[in-house]
């Protein structure tokens, strides 16, 4: 079975890695090719992570870059058509809800190739959030729809989808997580930056609805600047946050210490290295998606920075709070925690680092 899987973003990087080390134990049965849009370009947003999760450099990279809604996903499917054509794969594997999961998606499957989704059925039910429409548009056109918890099999069956496509396998991105924790545990960067386990908290920002508008990014910057002056927040700032706070002139809301201090910008930090800081942090304050998984697993408390989520398994399992960017809401909930009061999150089902094996063994019967 030749086998194209595809990253894009970020994101996609540590869902990909366990399942391309499962697909190389079966050299015999799958011949996989790794390919990379280019929607994430710098080092430091994809390279490093290549090698922190020790994955092969990608067989193929598209170079697609950064564009407009439209301009980008256009750029990846025209790339994308070529490679399908030429490789002629059996199957497709996509990972994720980022603009290249949904362009190669709908591109593979318009050439009659088959194609998988790996996080399939997610659903925040917000239509303002391009990666809403991506899920979307990808599990509509999927054959094989691979599930992270309940209620993404509750999703897809709702939306009419036939259940011999959907396979509850568990969580690739915690395969992950759980293959680094020990190498990430001691990685020292506490000990460089002077921060004590648990003295510190974690910021993630770059949803469009929060570094868009000045105004809600000046009053999530303002209200977590003076929340860091009871606990040092560190801030790896995402390059389209970083354009943003630049565009709006609110630098001034950053301490600009040698260590860790007030609310702390540091450059977007690598796969390990951001794994130390959440396994020891306090707390993490976010509006990623995964990173409220990652909380769930490390048993951190997380705050989110939205008013839904499309993983309420971290919620209704795990460690999560959705405040949405309200400052009163984000005081409140962030001075709860400070105080110690949260009850202790549990693990979801099968997120126990044998997912991406699960996958593996289901694609090796087709
Ligand atoms: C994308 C995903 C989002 C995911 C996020 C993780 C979509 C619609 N969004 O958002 O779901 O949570 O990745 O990071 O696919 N940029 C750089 N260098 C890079 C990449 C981006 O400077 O390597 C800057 C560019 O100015 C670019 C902007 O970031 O225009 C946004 O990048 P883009 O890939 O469009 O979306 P993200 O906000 O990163």
């Amino acid at each position: 079975m030749k086998v194209i899987n595809v990253v894009g973003a970020r994101p996609n990087f540590m869902k990909m890695a366990p399942i391309s080390e499962a697909m190389r134990r079966y050299p015999e049965q799958i011949r996989p090719l790794l390919v990379h849009t280019g929607q994430h370009y710098d080092e430091r947003m994809s390279k490093s992570f290549f090698t922190d999760l020790g994955m092969p450099r990608p067989d193929l990279d598209l170079g697609v870059g950064s564009g407009s809604h439209a301009e980008q996903t256009a750029r990846v499917m025209v790339e994308f058509e070529t490679v399908c054509l030429r490789e002629a794969p059996d199957l497709v594997i996509v990972v994720g809800d980022v603009n290249s999961t949904m362009a190669c998606a709908i591109t593979a499957k318009k050439l009659g190739i088959q194609v998988a989704h790996v996080e399939a059925g997610l659903r925040s039910r917000d239509m303002t959030m391009p990666e809403e429409i991506n899920r979307l548009c990808t599990d509509v056109l999927c054959d094989y729809l691979f599930t992270t918890d309940h209620f993404a099999n509750e999703n897809l069956l709702a939306e009419g989808i036939s259940a011999e496509k959907i396979h509850f396998v568990g969580n690739v991105m915690i395969d992950t997580l759980l293959k680094h924790k020990a190498l990430a545990q001691d990685l020292g960067l506490l000990d460089r930056w002077g921060l004590k386990a648990g003295g510190f908290a974690t910021l993630t920002l770059h949803r469009p609805s929060n570094v868009d508008d000045e105004g809600t990014l000046e009053g999530i910057l303002r209200t977590l600047s003076e929340f860091g002056r009871e606990i040092p927040i560190v801030f790896p700032v995402h390059p389209r946050t970083r354009k943003m706070v630049d565009r709006f002139g609110l630098g001034h809301y950053f301490a600009t210490t040698g260590n860790p201090s007030g609310l702390w910008p540091t450059e977007p930090l690598g796969y390990l290295e951001f794994l130390h800081l959440n396994m020891h942090a306090k707390m993490v304050i976010t509006d990623s998606g995964g990173l409220q998984e990652e909380a769930t697993v490390l048993g951190v408390p997380c705050i989110t920075l939205r008013y839904n989520t499309e993983r309420p398994i971290t919620c209704e399992v795990g460690t999560n709070y959705v405040v949405g960017n309200d400052p009163d809401a984000i005081i409140h909930h962030t001075s709860m925690i400070l105080s110690g009061e949260f009850p202790p999150g549990g693990i979801p089902e099968k997120w126990d680092g044998k997912s991406a094996e699960r996958i593996v063994a289901l694609l090796r019967r087709c």
